[in-house]
């Protein structure tokens, strides 16, 4: 609970401030597609430079596996800061200007290395020159890496305002949330959130199950799902989960109907079914499930409004295809109903409600941290906090 924050580094006037950000935008043919983490990240910058202190920005972009790779440069980012901020913002190792972004991180295969000792030896690199550390990337906190974690230990490190901003709320989740508290689930895979179903099962009152890791749960109930997404592997775990709510009185909802398709492309034909009856349409065996339907879209839509406390992660459906976007687009329109806190998850969910054209403000809180905000939630230890002081959960 005792996050370093930057009123603990004192004045900034005249200092060099090496900032960690998580500017790991999605990006389409040199073009970044949503910059939401770009702007997430503008009030700690401002505020440093405000303050006048002179500015290196640190961040990945992608995996590019340590080496240099200009399909993962940081330019088109830099450009966009400048944009965003409204002033000039420098580029690579050479610039001098007050505010400069440093080529991708992962350039460098110490940045991710598993031995601690070469990570250390890049964060020295790092800091060479720097007065003190901001970590400010909350999307990355759950990864042991240099510039996340050695770098805090390197020089005088403090949380940035980003990083501040995604504890209070994500801690409103899992201390005392007010009631009724529903918890959204979707996306492609099951096993990715199979850790937060068990730590949220003991305190959430309602838990919808949508997106492709619906059909493990469909098929752990003996129903047959076509083509649709599914993890042989998890259905043991998916059953025990399903006795173990029934157990604890927390409702599972799955989905009654679901939209099919007889190809994964945006213009395949396609049906609503019934969720037992996936294999009943002229799509035979051959159907994917790429939605879910108009019953259950309703259905978790009056669960989530009726909610104090909602926490969304994982699009319900390919929302990338407008025939497919109709779950998602309803769920995010419930959220935006909730009479008090509605969180949506990083990652995909984020991009869904801005790609449906959903104003930020219509949420309580949008996080930046796909990966990291689950982790979060799972309870489980995330060394990019812990380095600044934070204790977790009491
Ligand atoms: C994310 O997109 O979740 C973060 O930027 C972390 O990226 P990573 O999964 O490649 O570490």
């Amino acid at each position: 609970m005792t996050l370093r924050t930057l009123d603990t580094l004192g004045a900034l006037s005249g200092r060099r401030v090496v900032v960690r950000c998580d500017l790991n935008v999605p990006l389409k043919d040199g073009v970044i597609t949503d910059d939401g983490r770009i702007r997430a990240s503008l009030p700690t910058l401002r505020r440093l430079l405000d303050a006048d202190a002179s500015v290196t920005v640190l961040s990945h972009l992608g995996r590019p596996e340590g080496k240099p790779d200009e399909r993962y440069s940081l330019r088109p980012v830099a450009v966009r800061l400048g944009e965003l901020l409204g002033r000039e913002v420098g580029f690579g190792e050479e610039s001098d200007a007050t505010i400069t972004v440093r080529e991708n991180l992962r350039f460098d295969p110490r940045e991710t290395s598993k031995d601690a000792g070469e990570r250390r030896s890049y964060a020295e690199e790092l800091a060479a020159g720097a007065d003190v550390f901001v970590s400010d990337g909350f999307g990355v906190v759950h990864r042991k890496q240099a510039s996340v974690y050695e770098l805090a230990e390197v020089l005088p490190s403090a949380a940035g305002l980003l990083i501040a901003a995604e504890l209070d709320v994500l801690e409103r989740l899992t201390t005392n949330p007010a009631k009724p508290y529903t918890v959204v689930l979707g996306g492609s895979k099951v096993s990715d959130k199979l850790g937060v179903i068990d730590h949220l099962l003991p305190r959430v009152d309602t838990l919808l199950i949508g997106g492709g890791m619906l059909f493990t749960f469909l098929a752990a109930q003996g129903h047959p799902v076509g083509r649709s997404l599914l993890e042989r592997d998890q259905l043991d775990a998916v059953r025990e989960y399903l006795a173990r709510a029934e157990t604890l009185g927390v409702r599972i909802v799955l989905p009654t109907d679901v939209v099919v398709a007889d190809a994964f492309a945006a213009d395949a034909h396609h049906e609503t079914v019934p969720a037992d009856r996936i294999e009943d349409t002229a799509f035979g065996a051959e159907a994917i499930g790429l939605d879910i339907g108009p019953e259950t879209a309703e259905a978790f839509a009056e669960a989530i409004s009726a909610s104090r406390t909602v926490f969304w992660n994982g699009p319900m459906g390919v929302f990338e295809f407008p025939a497919f976007a109709a779950g998602t687009q309803r769920v995010a329109e419930a959220l935006t109903e909730v009479d008090g806190l509605s969180v949506v998850g990083g990652g995909d969910s984020a991009a869904a409600v801005r790609a449906l054209g959903f104003g930020e403000d219509r949420f309580g809180h949008i996080s930046t941290g796909g990966g990291a905000s689950l982790e979060f939630l799972e309870g489980k230890h995330l060394p990019g906090l812990e380095v600044l002081g934070w204790e977790g959960e009491s």
